[in-house]
């Protein structure tokens, strides 16, 4: 009876360091090797320009008082290394796919194009890119691609030209933030 009980107490034991030992492979599952990929790719894209911050250029005193920090976040961008870790970037803790990119402030110059691999990551939940220069990129339809979106800060970014509707597609979206960017506006729909 005793050996019996002492099986029964070996079989749960296995049984449970057996769920630990999954969860534990679960919970630092690493990037999704898609979404590191397009990160890595979209991270060519950008030169690091905290210059562009300075007071003289902006004549704006929003800049220093939102952007206290500037940090070259993508220096930590590494191939090989788990996009998990990287600064700004934020993974599903059980499918390791990118839900959360925060690159704001990050005094970022470059394009975002339609083809950008940006638009590769539908797990995005929350975008942030706000405080970047786009050179005055067209507003890609492109966002209407990251289809969980639920907040997305494009604020400040240098983006140009007409909203386009597609974004109306985003039927998650809590919050929108297109504030300060140069010549942005509502395309009229009829
Ligand atoms: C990352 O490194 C691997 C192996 O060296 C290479 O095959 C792959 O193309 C690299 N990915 C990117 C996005 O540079």
């Amino acid at each position: 009876m005793g050996y019996l009980m002492l099986l029964v107490v070996r079989v749960v034991l296995c049984v449970y360091m057996f769920m630990m030992f999954h969860f534990a492979c679960l919970s630092s599952h690493l990037c999704h090797s898609q979404d590191s990929s397009a990160l890595l790719h979209f991270k060519t894209h950008f030169i690091f320009n905290p210059s562009l911050f300075d007071y003289d250029y902006h004549y704006d005193y929003e800049y220093e008082y939102e952007c206290p920090h500037v940090y070259p976040k993508m220096s930590t961008w590494e191939n090989g290394t788990d996009c998990c870790s990287w600064m700004g970037v934020t993974c599903h803790s059980v499918s390791g796919h990118v839900i959360g990119l925060d690159l704001s402030c990050g005094a970022l110059v470059g394009n975002i194009h339609p083809n950008s691999t940006l638009f590769h990551l539908t797990h995005l939940q929350t975008l942030n890119l706000a405080f970047n220069f786009f050179n005055h990129s067209p507003f890609s339809s492109q966002f209407s691609k990251l289809v969980s979106l639920t907040h997305l800060n494009l604020s400040n970014c240098g983006f140009q030209g007409d909203i386009p509707s597609q974004i109306s597609h985003l039927s998650k979206l809590q919050s929108l933030d297109l504030s300060f960017n140069r010549g942005l506006m509502w395309k009229e729909t009829t």
